[in-house]
């Protein structure tokens, strides 16, 4: 047993036969070791499948994968997601670039600010991944929380105040911080921020600030288990609370939510391919990589209307 110190997370690797899973935190995220993802036999994906759902995150060291077998090996999860900002590279429309490139300085960086991936869409995606190309010799990491051990460690009082709220979740933001810290250009919030002086918004980008509303306590569809579905970065409010009043609870749960004690951390290396639960996790990258470039793959997995 790897309990967590709250005593509501095990984090200790099931009974697996065809992988081995090393934990990363008491909080959540496992590293798979003996399994080459490019020719994984289904016995082994399965229990790679559970184990995702089991840590939350987990992740693979030394994985050589070319555009065509990461799209693949995604694929084995079910049907692409939407995706909500990135294009894909040629011939791989399911591949999106992630790329930083040597001596440049944004004013706001892709996946900064705690989020899970694209809450505002009706169904956001269930599994986001991405692999390590080009690496910073420092700095570049990603930090993920696990939102479901934040919902066990509430009090049971809170948690009935909580259960029957729905989140207003939007990219208006992540907009308005694109058009005030970014110049345009062609990269996701460069072209966020060529929105900036439009009379009228295009209307995927309208639709996506319109957002959607998800219940703030949302059930896994696959294990069942309970989480909180909520972060920093698209939450805009609460259905049927006024600014004022929804505000100190947003704090409150961003506060909770993103607690050191709930994280894991991945130093990333080049050939390192990481996945996690976007249903009951929420992640941030850091803009800490100057001068350096950082050069990762993503690819997302549709999920459905959390409930
Ligand atoms: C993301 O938010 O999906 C990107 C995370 C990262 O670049 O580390």
């Amino acid at each position: 047993m790897i309990v967590h110190p709250t005593g509501k997370f095990d984090n200790a690797p099931a009974d697996n036969k065809s992988i081995e899973v090393v934990p990363l935190a008491a909080a959540m995220g496992a590293e798979i070791r003996r399994v080459r993802l490019a020719s994984l036999s289904d016995e082994a994906f399965a229990e790679v499948r559970a184990a995702l759902f089991r840590h939350k995150m987990i992740y693979f060291r030394d994985q050589d994968l070319t555009h065509g077998q990461q799209e693949a090996f995604a694929a084995r999860f079910g049907p692409f997601a939407e995706d909500a900002y990135t294009k894909g590279v040629a011939g791989h429309p399911n591949v999106q670039p992630l790329i930083k490139e040597a001596g440049t300085r944004p004013g706001v960086i892709f996946g900064s600010g705690w989020h899970t991936d694209s809450p505002f869409l009706k169904e956001p995606p269930a599994i986001s991944m991405l692999y390590g190309v080009d690496i910073p010799p420092w700095g570049g990491d990603t930090i993920w929380a696990n939102a479901a051990l934040a919902y066990a460690t509430l009090s049971d009082t809170l948690r009935t105040m909580i259960a029957p709220l729905r989140v207003h979740m939007s990219m208006g933001l992540v907009l308005s911080s694109a058009q005030q810290h970014q110049k345009a250009d062609d990269t996701p919030i460069g072209r966020l921020a060529a929105t900036k002086g439009m009379e009228r918004l295009p209307d995927e980008v309208a639709r996506k600030v319109e957002g959607s509303y998800h219940p703030l306590v949302r059930t896994h569809p696959v294990t069942g288990e309970k989480s909180l579905y909520f972060d920093q970065t698209y939450s805009a409010g609460i259905e049927g609370l006024t600014a004022a009043e929804a505000e100190p609870l947003l704090k409150f749960l961003v506060g909770h939510i993103t607690q050191p004690a709930f994280t894991c951390r991945l130093r990333w290396a080049p050939k390192t391919f990481a996945l996690w639960d976007n249903r009951l996790c929420v992640h941030q990258a850091f803009n800490d990589h100057d001068p350096f470039r950082r050069e990762l793959y993503r690819c997302t997995i549709a999920g459905e209307a959390p409930t």
